[in-house]
């Protein structure tokens, strides 16, 4: 299988390095855009590892993802300079309009929402990425049609 081609890849260059879950993590999802549960055995196995361990790992970095992303991803800074210019209010709201919680896809797969930390865009707070794309100065309306433009 496909998946498992880029997990055994990663486990030949890797796996007899010290911290070797984190780098083979990082691969999985460049490869595959996210770790599915089917690879995680797997990656145990040749850690050493228990499923669980391999798992929390998974969870606790919100870099990881568990599952695909959505067709389009946007990141909202939650850094301090947004943060003082209503980056919970715009993060509250996209949640709201996407209809799935910071971290989470919305129901149609257009969208992934994620909370980022400081885009480096802090004198334009608050501040966003879509698809890696910055924008700068958002609200509420501005991220409506932000959303609206983009398509499927
Ligand atoms: Fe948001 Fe820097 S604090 S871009």
């Amino acid at each position: 299988e496909d998946e498992l081609v880029a997990v055994h890849r990663s486990l030949l260059q890797h796996a007899d390095e010290p911290g070797a879950l984190l780098p083979i993590l990082h691969d999985v999802q460049d490869a595959l855009g996210y770790i599915p549960a089917h690879t995680v055995p797997v990656i145990a196995d040749a850690l050493n590892l228990s499923r669980a361990e391999v798992h929390g790992v998974v969870t606790y970095y919100h870099h990881f993802r568990a599952e695909p992303a959505g067709r389009h991803v946007i990141q909202i800074c939650r850094a301090e300079a947004c943060q003082a210019m209503g980056a919970d209010a715009l993060l509250a709201h996209a949640e709201l309009r996407l209809g799935c919680n910071a971290h989470g896809t919305s129901k149609d797969g257009a969208f992934t929402l994620e909370p980022a930390f400081c885009l480096g865009l802090c004198a334009s707070s608050p501040a966003m990425t879509l698809d890696d794309q910055p924008h700068a100065r958002m609200t509420a309306k501005s991220f409506d049609a932000l959303v609206a433009q983009t398509s499927g």
